[in-house]
């Protein structure tokens, strides 16, 4: 299987902060590759580079096969990634249904993508006239990664979907990634260990703004002292 998105020890600066020093992660078509790592290890600001909002300064990301680092975000946004960031951007003054509209990058994508979405989140079909600000904490993550559906996206990237949220709840949402995964490739970044080990294929260990170690995620599930290393859960 072909990867659809390749990282090559990118180096990333905020401000003179070298805060990524050397990450590599791939991600396979048709696959979930999840980010795993302790907070401030440098998985948000990974997502961040890839979609240009934080460029590196070394290091090559392939996207089907094509240079994307240099690039700005909205170009690379048009060539069919979708950023799902923390804290659900979501317009909390308009409607799910203009949340939707919005997020088209071709005039008619929502209506072509509706009933794909709408199987995957009913929720949001009963609550489409309501503000999303008027939506719960999962309402408002389904309408996220919902947004990221509208258009002709190949890749989503999603940081730490269930944050915040009830088991319940994340066990919905990580069944309605689990299927779009298998028109979407996806890369998700996610603190919850059990939720990923069941999610996710492969994983990339993010730490110090390193990436030391990645794989299947069926061999990283029997390693217990290495998930307590760099993950520091039993
Ligand atoms: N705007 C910023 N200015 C300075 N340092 C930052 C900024 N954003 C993130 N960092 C630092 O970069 C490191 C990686 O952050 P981040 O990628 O958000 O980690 P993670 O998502 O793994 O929790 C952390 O040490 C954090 O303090
Ligand atoms: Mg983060």
């Amino acid at each position: 299987m072909s990867a659809i998105l390749s990282v090559k020890d990118i180096h990333t600066f905020i401000g003179q902060f070298h805060i990524l020093e050397g990450v590599s992660a791939e991600v396979r078509t048709g696959e979930i590759t999840v980010l795993l790592g302790r907070n401030g290890a440098g998985k948000t600001t990974t997502l961040r580079s890839i979609m240009g909002l934080n460029p590196p300064k070394h290091g090559q990301i392939l996207f089907e096969g094509k240079p994307i680092q240099g690039k700005t975000p909205y170009a690379i946004a048009q060539m069919g990634i979708g950023y799902v960031p923390e804290h659900r951007a979501i317009f909390k003054g308009l409607s799910v249904r203009e949340n939707l509209h919005l997020a088209e990058r071709a005039k008619g994508d929502f209506a072509r993508k509706a009933d794909f979405i709408f199987e995957l989140f009913p929720d949001l079909k009963r609550l489409i006239d309501l503000s999303g600000g008027n939506l719960s904490g999962g309402q408002q993550q389904m309408l996220a990664v919902a947004r990221a559906l509208v258009p002709d996206n190949r890749l989503l990237l999603i940081d730490e979907p269930s944050e915040g949220l009830a088991p319940v709840i994340i066990e919905q949402l990580m069944a309605a990634i689990q299927r779009l995964s298998s028109t979407v490739s996806v890369l998700l970044v996610e603190q919850n260990f059990r939720v990923a080990s069941k999610l996710a294929q492969r994983y990339v260990i993010i730490d110090e703004g390193h990436s030391p170690l990645s794989g299947l995620m069926a061999d990283l599930v029997t390693d217990s002292a290495l998930i307590q290393k760099y993950l520091g859960v039993a």
